[in-house]
């Protein structure tokens, strides 16, 4: 949660503040601020608001002059979104100004040893207690920036990725990180520094990625000094040349960065298995799993830890790993997980999921379960990110940036990864003969080009969403493989249009939920003409004998569902176990249209944020 961005070097740095804070809005949007410094005088802006508000504000205030800026956009967490609470946040003096990203859990006992140390604190922010406690460093130890930072942040407990400067020393800026990312790109006799490496593509290829518990003071036209916050031990920085390039993260035609996403997904999955399935020959391969073929051979289960959309993608996961590759599976909130002493021993794998690698109740729960002996294996995006780094080894879904809050590409590239992973485990285990392996290589590899045909029906979707947009709620239901769909068909609906929606496997209405179905409740059922196909359409027969409204999500051609919907929206046919990749279409569309219609905020819907680093 929160982005930070920061420029030091020979440019203007307002724009490309502004233009970091514009891509890093993802990260979150309810406040944000802007703080440059001219070599004379420190220009300082913030608004509760997107950073849109913060530029008209900020344009009609301050002069925006100056090579040295720092920004934030803020997910908060302390303190109600206003302009007080927003970061930047000035110390005491006035000479040290920070942004930081993450939460110091420590903050209360800190502040009250600074108020009786005379500092007086405006926000309620534990960000403002850091930097006067920076200051407190500086002045009682009459040391430098660098080494009072280093120095502060071995009192505080919790999570940060923070750049500061001191505008009486305005040729470096100190960054640290520990839980959250940072990233510093190295350019010509400049710098920039970012949550991620979105901000400063176009200026620069090359990255330094600090990891956990390190620091870096970024000085201009002198380089970047990065040491161990905990022993000031000297680490050389490992430049990493970025594989991103600017259309990836813009809009480019479309509207929304949702839709965009929605869009790529044949793309994005020709990426996710490109070099790994060689269907034609019969083969899959990972490297990880490769490496650590005996292990998930001889493991007695595997544990799978995720969030969100993730962990949908982790349910579908049991299903496939349990019918295809026949090795036991338990899927777990990452943030039930860390909490609740589970019993891991050394033959369980713990399989993480996550899309940017940050999420912070997945972190913990890789670290638990790193501690009780687990092999780790990670399922993420984010290349290099802390997840990726943490876990033992794993297999990167290659989706691309994915910018839109509403998950989309990213878990059908997770299915397919973990599609994958079964299918060759399954294979190595002799638990799939080898018609039925040959068939599932083959049909994954025309799963891009069936996800087209389903986009086809956006307009039919569109209409779709139409008559159901002033729908107070909305079941959706699915059996097997799609039970967990429907649960992520109800996510995206709940979260980008704030309609109330919930998931159930279909069967489990009889058992309560039924209760709710009358002439105002719309259905969304997923009946494809495979697994319990009658048994849906019987379930489908109980909704209509109540009034439920139903959209059915069927094969081609399908009749019998068809005379008993109200809607349905047809998707092309594929095996069992792949039918997630399809399904998951129409009910992505549905939600989008329906956000859209109701005017809401597609890509940055309210109080969420992409990568939830706080628990
Ligand atoms: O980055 P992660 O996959 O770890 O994120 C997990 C969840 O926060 C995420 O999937 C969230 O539920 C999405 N907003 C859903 O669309």
């Amino acid at each position: 949660m929160c982005g930070i961005v920061g420029y030091i070097g020979y440019r203007d740095a307002y724009p490309i503040v502004l233009k970091g804070l514009q891509r890093l809005e993802y990260r979150g949007y309810d406040s944000a601020g802007i703080a440059l410094f001219d070599d004379k005088e420190l220009k300082l802006c913030k608004t509760k608001g997107k950073v849109a508000d913060l530029k008209e504000k900020l344009e009609n205030e301050i002069d925006t002059s100056g090579t040295l800026g720092i920004g934030h956009t803020r997910w908060a967490t302390h303190g109600v979104p206003n302009d007080v609470n927003s970061h930047p946040h000035v110390s005491n003096s006035g000479n040290l100004v920070i942004i930081h990203n993450g939460i110091i859990e420590n903050y209360e006992s800190l502040k009250k040893e600074l108020i009786k140390r005379g500092y007086k604190f405006h926000s309620d922010t534990d960000t403002e207690v850091l930097v006067n406690l920076i200051e407190d460093v500086i002045k009682k130890e009459d040391v430098k920036l660098g080494k009072a930072v280093q120095i502060a942040l071995n009192q505080t407990i919790g999570a940060y990725a923070i750049a500061v400067f001191d505008k009486a020393k305005p040729n470096e800026i100190v960054v640290a990180r520990l839980g959250s990312p940072l990233a510093i790109g190295v350019g010509e006799d400049e710098y920039f520094i970012a949550s991620d490496a979105s901000p400063f593509i176009e200026f620069t290829n090359n990255a330094i990625y600090l990891e956990d518990g390190e620091m870096a003071v970024v000085r201009r036209n002198k380089g970047v000094k990065v040491r161990k916050i905990k022993d000031d031990s000297l680490v050389d920085p490992y430049i990493q040349e970025l594989q991103l390039n600017l259309e990836q993260i813009e809009k480019n035609n479309f509207d929304h960065f949702m839709l965009k996403e929605i869009y790529e997904q044949p793309s994005a999955i020709r990426d996710t298995y490109r070099g790994r399935l060689l269907a034609e020959e019969g083969i899959i391969r990972m490297a990880g799993i490769d490496d650590n073929l005996e292990r998930f051979l001889n493991a007695r289960r595997i544990v799978i830890v995720a969030c969100g959309t993730s962990w949908h993608a982790g349910l579908v996961a049991e299903y496939v790993f349990e019918d295809l590759a026949r090795i036991p599976v338990e899927v777990e909130y990452a943030s039930e997980f860390r909490y609740r002493n589970p019993i891991i021993n050394s033959d369980d794998i713990v399989l993480a999921i996550s899309q940017s690698g940050e999420t912070a109740d997945t972190m913990a729960a890789i670290k638990l379960a790193k501690e009780k002996g687990a092999f780790v294996f990670g399922v993420c995006n984010v290349v290099g990110s802390s997840i990726s780094r943490e876990t033992n080894a794993g297999a990167y879904t290659h989706a691309g940036p994915e910018i839109g809050v509403a998950s989309t590409k990213a878990f059908t590239t997770q299915i397919t990864v973990l599609t994958l992973i079964a299918l060759k485990l399954a294979k190595a285990k002799g638990s799939i003969s080898n018609t039925d392996y040959h068939m599932h290589l083959q049909e994954l590899e025309t799963i891009p080009q069936k996800i087209e045909v389903a986009l086809k029906q956006n307009d039919h979707i569109k209409e779709v969403a139409l008559k159901y947009k002033d729908a107070r709620n909305c079941l959706y239901l699915g059996r097997g493989f799609n039970f967990p769909v429907a649960l992520e068909g109800a996510l995206k609906l709940k979260e980008i249009s704030y309609i109330h929606a919930e998931g159930y496997p279909a069967a489990e209405m009889k058992h309560g939920p039924i209760a709710l179905i009358d002439e105002e409740m719309p259905v969304v059922v997923i009946a494809t003409r495979k697994g319990h196909y009658e048994k849906v359409v019987s379930n489908i027969q109980e909704i209509k004998s109540r009034q439920g409204k139903i959209i059915g999500i069927v094969t081609e051609g399908d009749t019998s569902v068809r005379d008993l919907a109200d809607h349905v929206i047809e998707v092309p046919d594929t095996i069992e176990a792949l039918t997630p990749l399809i399904t998951t279409i129409p009910l992505q569309l549905l939600s989008y249209h329906i956000a859209v219609l109701l005017g809401k905020d597609v890509d940055q819907p309210r109080n969420l944020a992409k990568s939830v680093t706080v628990e």
